[in-house]
């Protein structure tokens, strides 16, 4: 039976310290730096002892489910085990202690491991250049988008080509970025089978495409056979290829987007290469491209002339830059550790693994519930609890995650009503698998009157899903001065 720990643990500004902390007086040459009207005396917080600080956030530890407490099989998140050697490494003092003003002489042992990593990701994806600065998944594709973007500016031909074509199982940050970019989405549909319908295609992608945008395998785990085809048709009509990396642990070390005929490429360090990344960072989009668009990447550029290191490298059509200094150094550090912890046998296993696993669970899971698309999947797969008396997909993820089981994705891709979208990732047992399967069978007999009320082991219980998204309070000030009218109405 599974209960999560419960704790009614008070936000941390309100925890209650002995003292006031003082703001220090030894450097009085502070206060001609800071005008008169902002200084403070104290900063108004309690100065809370060592224990009531770290008892607070390993409370809160405990009230939250991570990749480190069991199966996380969150679809398109790749939620796989991260190695505690990465994080020792990245807490080594030579790495975690620089500063990024200082001078590249002192820092010879962190620009090697940036070269390094470049080096290491160029074989990994067939690209000619990297940069390691984007922050994420869709930070890189802004990236890439801006390169599309100025290169098209270059050849004059930004005045056509106003489109980025996506297929409709596309990540959301796909159109996003191209919108943010300064294009317009063309969207193409997908066929039964889960794959680009060829024909759409062949109408979308004109001389007014940009790029044609696409992950492979695709948001249904399914790897998109045309894509040579597609490719070579998209460069006869002049556009450029974009490659969405958030998917390469599906294809690492079995073939490259270069292969495929991709010209940009971004990759999520903090899927592939594992770095945890729950609540929403910290991640890592490095962009790769090939020879014609390496003039416009992001500066700086590590380099090495044989001897030295250095990271003042401005490529001579540079977009500018897209995130401070080295970019999320510490997550460069854990996918470098890992790739060469792992090498290339390992990075092998760990795709054919993953690969493995979905289907497995695809399997056991297509016995009771439709699971669209083509029959073989990648490294996940989407089932859909639309049918006959099948429960809604967000009643079963509720279900799961009351019984101790975190629940997949839900209701993405778009493409699928009531999508279950399942990534076991290469680091889940048999057993953990079976679990699941087990509980998502059980979950079909749940009545609808034990649906309303689940979950019920979980300190957050069912919320109002219409009033968190038509109401939000995302800061805690709307949430007090909500409480605070609410008593003032009954005062
Ligand atoms: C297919 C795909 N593309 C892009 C992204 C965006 O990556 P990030 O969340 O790092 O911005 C994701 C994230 O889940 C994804 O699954």
């Amino acid at each position: 039976m599974y209960h999560q720990a419960t704790f009614d643990e008070p936000i941390v500004i309100d925890i209650k310290g002995r003292r006031t902390l003082k703001i220090p007086h030894e450097n009085e040459g502070y206060k001609a730096q800071v005008p008169e009207e902002m200084r403070r005396e104290t900063i108004g917080i309690g100065d809370r002892e060592e224990f009531s600080v770290i008892r607070h956030f390993v409370k809160l530890s405990e009230m939250n489910f991570g990749a480190d407490t069991g199966f996380y099989p969150l679809g398109s998140c790749t939620m796989k085990y991260n190695p505690k050697i990465n994080d020792e490494i990245a807490s080594l003092d030579g790495f975690r202690m620089i500063h990024p003003l200082q001078d590249s002489s002192e820092v010879q042992g962190a620009l090697k491991l940036m070269y390094e990593l470049s080096e290491l990701l160029k074989k990994i994806t067939g690209m000619d250049e990297i940069t390691l600065q984007p922050l994420a998944g869709a930070g890189g594709e802004f990236t890439g988008l801006s390169i599309v973007r100025a290169y098209f500016e270059c050849k004059k031909e930004l005045d056509t080509r106003r489109e980025v074509v996506v297929p409709d199982s596309a990540h959301g940050s796909n159109p996003a970025s191209s919108h943010m970019a300064g294009f317009d989405v063309v969207q193409v549909p997908s066929t039964s089978d889960g794959t680009v319908d060829i024909e759409k295609f062949k109408e979308a992608v004109t001389e007014r495409t940009a790029a044609f945008m696409i992950t492979n395998p695709n948001t249904l785990g399914i790897f998109e056979d045309k894509i040579v085809e597609m490719a070579d048709y998209a460069h006869s009509k002049g556009a450029l290829l974009y490659y969405d990396g958030a998917n390469l642990n599906g294809i690492m070390t079995k073939t490259t987007p270069a292969k495929m005929g991709f010209d940009i490429v971004h990759l999520n360090l903090h899927k592939t290469f594992s770095t945890p990344h729950g609540g929403g960072g910290p991640g890592a989009g490095p962009v790769g491209v090939v020879e014609k668009l390496k003039d416009f990447l992001p500066y700086p550029l590590v380099t090495f002339d044989g001897e030295k290191y250095s990271n003042d490298y401005i490529p001579p059509k540079t977009i500018g830059k897209v995130a401070s200094f080295y970019g999320n150094f510490g997550v460069l550090v854990r996918a470098w550790t890992y790739i060469k912890m792992m090498g290339e046998e390992g990075l092998r296993d760990a795709c054919e693994n993953a690969v493995l696993n979905s289907n497995y669970m695809r399997k056991k899971i297509q016995e009771f519930m439709p699971v669209p698309g083509k029959t073989i999947k990648k490294h996940e797969f989407v089932a859909s609890s639309v049918g006959s008396g099948m429960p809604k997909a967000g009643d079963i993820a509720k279900h799961l995650i009351d019984n101790g089981v975190h629940a997949p994705t839900i209701y993405f891709p778009l493409i699928v009503p009531e999508a279950l979208m399942i990534e076991p990732t290469e680091s889940a047992t048999k057993e953990e698998m079976d679990l699941f399967i087990e509980t998502v069978r059980q979950s079909l007999k749940v009545s609808h009157e034990m649906f309303e009320k689940e979950p019920v082991n979980l300190k957050v219980t069912r919320i109002d899903d219409v009033d968190a998204s038509k109401n939000p309070k995302p800061t805690l000030r709307m949430v007090r001065k909500e409480q605070k009218e609410a008593l003032q109405q009954i005062i």
